[in-house]
């Protein structure tokens, strides 16, 4: 089973990047095929409907492609303000609308729907973003994705990860390992309707 794991932030030495890294590696062990995308290879604009009115950016066309063929995805948010980060929310928002005039798909198709999703989060802070979750999860919702009820979040991240990018503490491998596990089995079966 394929699944697509990315963090929204683009920091160089990123808590959630890291964590993404560490996810893969998790996914890998439990006999998935992990695909580690970094926002940062995407030269996504703001969106502006007038922008995608003109034509969709190959870039956003080539996100959308790589989230519309995996069926299982993990997501690593920051927290912003009690929220996800807008780099993230900006690039769901070019990825949300319905596919239009791509030689690959048929009009019409919606990247998120059905998709099974792991959201899983990483903060200095003692909460790990959970506050982002909140708010992360009734998008992904209204966005018809099936979001795995197990979620995780990844706190005091300053001392969470050794010097490899490992998960130090074992209730962080044990929640993502759940998270990820759980996600596997949805999409799994998912797919098999
Ligand atoms: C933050 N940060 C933050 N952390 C948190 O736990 N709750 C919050 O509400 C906020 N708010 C916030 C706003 C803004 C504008 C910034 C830049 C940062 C801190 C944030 O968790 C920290 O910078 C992380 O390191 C960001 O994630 P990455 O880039 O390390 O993955």
């Amino acid at each position: 089973m394929e699944i697509l794991i990315f963090a929204g932030s683009t920091r160089q030495d990123s808590y959630n990047r890291k964590l993404a890294r560490a996810a893969a590696e998790i996914a890998a062990d439990q006999g998935a095929q992990p695909t580690l995308l970094e926002l940062a290879d995407y030269d996504i604009p703001l969106y502006n409907a007038d922008l995608e009115a003109r034509g969709t950016p190959p870039d956003v066309i080539r996100f959308k492609q790589a989230l519309h063929s995996h069926a299982a995805w993990i997501i690593c948010s920051p927290e912003y303000n009690g929220s996800y980060p807008a780099l993230l929310k900006n690039a769901i928002d070019w990825a949300s609308s319905p596919v239009k005039g791509d030689a690959q798909w048929a009009d019409g198709v919606l990247p998120f729907r059905n998709k099974v999703v792991g959201m899983t989060s990483a903060s200095p802070g003692a909460l790990g973003g959970l506050r982002a979750q909140s708010h992360l999860a009734p998008l992904l919702l209204n966005l018809e994705c099936w979001l795995a009820p197990r979620s995780h979040a990844v706190g005091l991240a300053a001392e969470a990860f050794d010097g490899q990018g490992h998960l130090l503490r074992p209730q962080d491998q044990k929640g993502m390992q759940a998270v990820i596990a759980q996600v596997l089995w949805a999409a799994q079966r998912l797919q098999a309707q």
